[in-house]
């Protein structure tokens, strides 16, 4: 499936290798809080040290204001590596020049971003990276979407290769797009529709099952006709949500197809971690008329007050969507179904994490069936470092905005630029 070159196509043997890794880490007060993809960039980082290659790691992190912005500093990254690999790992806050590391040693090189030419994919740039190396690999996937310096013009000056990250990553992502194994259920969610329309009409006509949850899910209901009262909405995405709609429709008409955007949810006044909630059933009646068996269901169950903003799905919905995973057995997760990111409600024990870790439990087999996982976006996959759980997923990608454009069928530069395969 890989169709491009790889680090075991090449002799890297007393070669000084430039590495491109993606270490665009989340760090607090200068500490790095989550080192998944320094930790997924290791078997490559080792693979070239035990083949007697010479390591030259470039990266970025963050959007650095410009070369004075130390809190975007690789680093607190370069004292990670070390730890990781179990050597130093020599730091250079320059570009290579004549310290370069000599087989079996590494050199991180501070962020690719505090020189404008890297987002520019300046020519001249890449030249100055490649004059220290003999051969590039490319093993950030995280940030092969885009076409700057060091993923793009650097291919043009140096033989270039995938690393094994890369590689898996494309792989796995490739695979389940092109030959699923059916039934194929996509759980999408997040803030802003924006960012997922691509995706999200991919998997409409790609998938059997699609789950719509997150702040983005509010939008969906209002251009379904319910008032979602003070939730988050983007207004502007209005008319993109019922253009989906329409679609996941006509497919439904079509094939053995659902589309589910939530039926409940969980609503407060405030997102606070102690804000009373109540569980708001505006779809099927079901919560509201157990909780209110044997009399009749007050209209305020099925209604979300004016001051109240939908935070979660609600129970129906979450369970739904797990019924819905015990036939699976494939399922794409990209976004947290509630409120799980904002200060003060955090993470797994957050009030508006409920909704999250009941797909999760039926994600992991724990109704029974187990589905492949497959587990993008930088939040989600923190959600599920936070949860110690990247393990038990059969595969965490490392890519935000990467694994989205691939699973939508586009072209990465920094995948397409490289050797294709002999
Ligand atoms: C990411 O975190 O998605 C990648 O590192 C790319 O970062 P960018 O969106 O700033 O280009």
């Amino acid at each position: 499936m890989f169709t491009k070159q790889t680090i075991r196509d090449v002799d890297v043997k007393g070669k000084r290798v430039l590495l491109r890794a993606d270490y665009n880490v989340p760090l607090e007060n200068g500490k790095i809080s989550d080192d998944y993809r320094i930790k997924q960039s290791l078997p490559t980082v080792q693979y070239l040290l035990d083949h007697g290659a010479a390591v030259i790691i470039c990266s970025h992190l963050g959007r650095p204001s410009g070369p004075n912005d130390t809190s975007c500093s690789l680093k607190p990254v370069a004292e990670r590596l070390s730890q990781l690999l179990k050597k130093p790992v020599t730091f250079s806050a320059e570009l290579p020049g004549a310290t370069v590391p000599k087989p079996g040693e590494v050199m991180l090189l501070e962020n690719l971003r505090f020189h404008p030419e890297e987002e520019q994919n300046d020519d001249n740039f890449a030249k100055q990276l490649a004059a220290v190396a003999d051969i590039f690999v490319q093993d950030g996937f995280g940030v092969v979407h885009r076409a700057h310096a060091s993923t793009d013009a650097i291919t043009r000056h140096l033989p270039s290769v995938a690393g094994l990250l890369l590689e898996k990553e494309v792989d796995t992502i490739t695979k389940i797009m092109q030959k699923p194994q059916r039934p194929l259920v996509a759980i999408i969610g997040g803030a802003k529709i924006a960012d997922k329309i691509d995706v999200l009409n991919k998997f409409i006509e790609l998938a059997d099952f699609v789950a719509i949850g997150g702040a983005m899910a509010n939008t969906f209901l209002l251009a379904s006709g319910v008032d979602v009262a003070d939730s988050l909405v983007d207004k502007s995405e209005l008319p993109v949500a019922r253009d989906i709609i329409k679609k996941a429709e006509a497919e439904t008409k079509e094939r053995d197809f659902t589309f589910a955007i939530p039926r409940d949810g969980v609503v407060a006044s405030k997102i606070d971690k102690l804000a009373p909630t109540r569980i708001v059933d505006w779809g099927a009646h079901v919560v509201a008329d157990i909780e209110n068996y044997p009399k009749r269901v007050p209209a305020a169950a099925s209604h979300v007050h004016a001051h109240e903003k939908i935070l979660d799905i609600g129970p129906f919905s979450g369970a739904f969507i797990a019924g819905g995973l015990q036939l699976a057995n494939t399922v794409v997760w990209n976004g947290t179904m509630g409120v799980t990111e904002t200060d003060g409600v955090q993470g797994p024990v957050g009030p508006y994490a409920h909704g999250t870790e009941l797909i999760i439990d039926a994600m992991l087999g724990q109704f029974g069936n187990r589905p492949f996982s497959l587990v993008g976006g930088g939040d989600t996959v923190g959600y599920v470092q936070e949860r110690g759980l990247t393990e038990a997923f059969d595969h965490v990608s490392t890519g935000g905005g990467a694994s989205l454009e691939l699973m939508a069928g586009r072209t990465l530069p920094g995948v397409a630029a490289l050797r294709d395969k002999v």
